[in-house]
């Protein structure tokens, strides 16, 4: 192909003229093709346009010298101007596209685009549900307390009246740190099962009267599948006072049901038991889906079971009492309860799979927005 540091093969005829601009185009076409950002598509302009070493700058002087007439002259003219409006509106019109060129050669935001629209986020429908059950209770005068995910035997287990070997422990199938054999059992570290060791805590930072609410985060060793995960959250509560009853446990919990779920909502407390809790109960709801009537969600039985509850075993006291004597079982009483925030969410919002809470796929969180 010619070019114009070689000047003397070049024709001048207007059809050799038109093949030979035709092909700079293409380069340039091609040269623009592989520029791939700002600094790529900036060493095209100079490649071209530059003002003394710039491809246009050298076909222009070198042609026109070599031009062997007036006509020849204003044949190379008219297709020089033709090639030069094609590099500089297609370098313009990219330029454009995002940014502008200033007088100066600055770059300016062009304010009249568009901005960028930055979604909404939307509450986790886990710390969604949480923030919802804390604040019932808090409107009965809860305040709200938090404790360490990595407990001890001792407040776990041993303080809620589980002692060492006891077979209640197996029903919380639990993740122990490693490396903790040269310790006593009591101060051997833990991933906490439940919040509930959060009662202890709390009732020895303070004496009676006690009400608090207590969300947070507990690990199990289960096998992940529809409605179990190894990691999960609850909400605990404890209320201790002077004459506390089943009858203040059952308002309570029946008030907190109705407020979550709906007033048409009745419950009713079935015999159980915890170690911390005596007597204990597992507290049913009438089923959300049928009102009651039998589904298949309440296996035909009418009621759903949601969280345990109890009056507050006096051997939970007498551990607190080792640090705060005023829980004195002969003076004071009170009630605890702890349910799972996954399950209530998975009721409240028709969630099947307990996976879709921790998938971090935006098509389903974005529907709690
Ligand atoms: N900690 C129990 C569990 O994880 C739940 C529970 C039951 C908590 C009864 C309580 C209670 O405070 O009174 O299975």
């Amino acid at each position: 192909m010619s070019d114009p540091e070689k000047p003397a093969t070049i024709d001048f005829s207007p059809a050799s003229l038109d093949r030979l601009f035709q092909a700079h185009r293409s380069e340039f076409d091609r040269d623009l093709a592989d520029a791939h950002n700002d600094t790529g598509r900036e060493a095209v302009r100079i490649k071209w346009l530059g003002r003394k070493q710039g491809k246009l700058a050298l076909y222009s002087s070198g042609y026109m010298q070599q031009a062997p007439s007036p006509d020849a002259k204003k044949e190379v003219g008219r297709r020089f101007n033709e090639l030069k409006q094609h590099v500089e509106s297609r370098l313009e019109g990219l330029a454009s596209g995002s940014q502008s060129e200033t007088a100066a050669g600055e770059a300016a935001i062009d304010v009249t685009l568009p901005g960028m629209r930055r979604r909404p986020g939307a509450e986790h429908p886990l710390i969604k549900t949480m923030h919802e059950i804390v604040a019932v209770f808090e409107a009965m005068g809860y305040s709200i307390g938090v404790g360490p995910e990595v407990e001890t035997d001792y407040y776990n287990f041993e303080s809620l009246n589980f002692p060492p070997n006891h077979p209640a422990r197996d029903t919380q199938d639990t993740l122990l740190i490693a490396g903790q054999e040269a310790k006593p059992l009591r101060e051997r570290l833990l991933m906490r099962t439940h919040t509930s060791p959060v009662q202890m805590r709390t009732m020895e930072r303070q004496p009676p009267p006690v009400r608090i609410v207590i969300p947070g985060k507990v690990h199990r060793n289960d096998a992940a599948d529809a409605t179990h995960s190894p990691i999960f959250h609850q909400v605990e509560g404890l209320c201790v006072d002077e004459n506390i009853t089943f009858s203040d446990l059952k308002g309570t919990l029946d008030h907190a049901m109705k407020a979550l779920f709906g007033s048409a909502v009745k419950t009713r407390f079935f015999p159980s038991f915890f170690p911390f809790t005596e007597p204990s109960a597992d507290v049913q709801i009438s089923c959300i889906f049928c009102g009651g009537s039998g589904c298949r969600k309440c296996k035909q039985s009418g009621w759903i079971e949601l969280l345990g509850c109890g009056m507050v075993d006096p051997a939970v006291f007498a551990f607190a009492a080792q640090k705060q004597p005023a829980y004195d079982a002969g003076k004071i009483s009170g009630f605890a309860f702890g349910m799972g925030v996954e399950r209530l969410a998975m009721m409240k919002y028709g969630v099947s799979d307990i996976g879709q809470f921790y998938s971090g796929d935006v098509r389903f969180l974005e529907q709690f927005g």
